[in-house]
């Protein structure tokens, strides 16, 4: 496995690889990997032929100074995970290595940038955007792979992708549970372990609405989750919405091809969101 800090040195070792005929899968993390970020590895590595994972806490895309001082950034460790994940190329580059001097950015990402997460993190999606369309034009890879856990996310650059037509492949990879059903997130490491029993809510949320989409209309559905969502002890919850998943925008009735319920709530000091595909498509 090969580590690289600086842009230059990386994109050059890539274009050698794809000069010979290679395809690259890569997938952008934020570090504290766990095995939600090691099954998109996994996914990569049966589509490519090398594997390249980013390891960058992006500071343009965080709203909240205090949650960036607190990113978990166990790099050792997500090296040896990597390693074990037989990932061929990592790539961490310092701050100053990704970004300039009063650098800005800004691309018209429409109404997804101010629902949901973008209206509770103002510019998340902005700084999201801008470092990806930095790392695809260091990597170029022809597959890039993301969570479902932040589908608005994955919605936002499959946007971003099309208008600026990046000739990479994006492919979203299901939600990773605890036995229990919490969605695994970096973030969770930072749940005390009454916090962790509480965010559990947001898990049965879901599989309620899961159930109740059976025989419930979509109002009836938020009703139900919402008052069950505001009685879960331990949490503040911020929003529960259903959604068609393929234009991203809210419905009121089950016509729609697939249908996906997303929810958000504070758990203690940390923000957990979480979803699930109601009708797939
Ligand atoms: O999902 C994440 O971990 C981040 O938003 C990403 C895509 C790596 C960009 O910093």
């Amino acid at each position: 496995m090969e580590i690289f800090s600086s842009r230059d040195a990386v994109h050059k070792y890539l274009l050698e690889l794809r000069a010979a005929g290679k395809t690259i899968g890569f997938v952008p993390t934020m570090g504290a990997l766990h095995a939600g970020h090691l099954s998109l590895i996994e996914t990569a590595r049966r589509q490519a032929d090398i594997v390249v994972c980013s390891i960058f806490v992006n500071p343009t895309q965080f709203n909240d100074k205090s949650d960036l001082e607190n990113y978990p950034r166990p790099v050792e460790e997500d090296i040896k995970k990597l390693k074990d994940a037989h990932c061929d190329i990592i790539f961490m580059p310092e701050v100053e290595e990704m970004y300039g001097k009063s650098e800005s950015w800004h691309i018209e990402l429409g109404d997804w940038d101010n629902i949901l997460e973008g209206k509770i993190r103002p510019g998340h999606y902005q700084g999201v955007t801008q470092i990806v369309k930095k790392l695809f034009d260091i990597v170029q890879p022809d597959y890039a792979f993301f969570g479902q856990k932040d589908y608005q996310q994955f919605m936002i650059i499959s946007q971003m992708v099309r208008m600026l037509h990046i000739p990479v492949q994006l492919i979203v990879c299901p939600i990773i549970r605890e036995n229990d059903g919490l969605a695994m997130s970096s973030r969770n490491v930072r749940l005390s372990s009454e916090e962790r029993e509480n965010a559990l809510a947001l898990y049965r949320g879901l599989t309620k609405a899961a159930e109740l989409f059976k025989t419930k209309s979509i109002d009836q559905i938020k009703n139900e989750v919402n008052a069950f969502l505001d009685s879960a002890p331990g949490i503040e919850p911020e929003y529960f919405e259903i959604y068609d998943a393929g234009n991203f925008k809210p419905i009121t009735d089950k016509s729609a091809g697939s249908i996906i319920a997303l929810v958000a709530a504070r758990v203690g000091k940390i923000r957990i969101i979480d979803n699930m595909i109601l009708k797939q498509g």
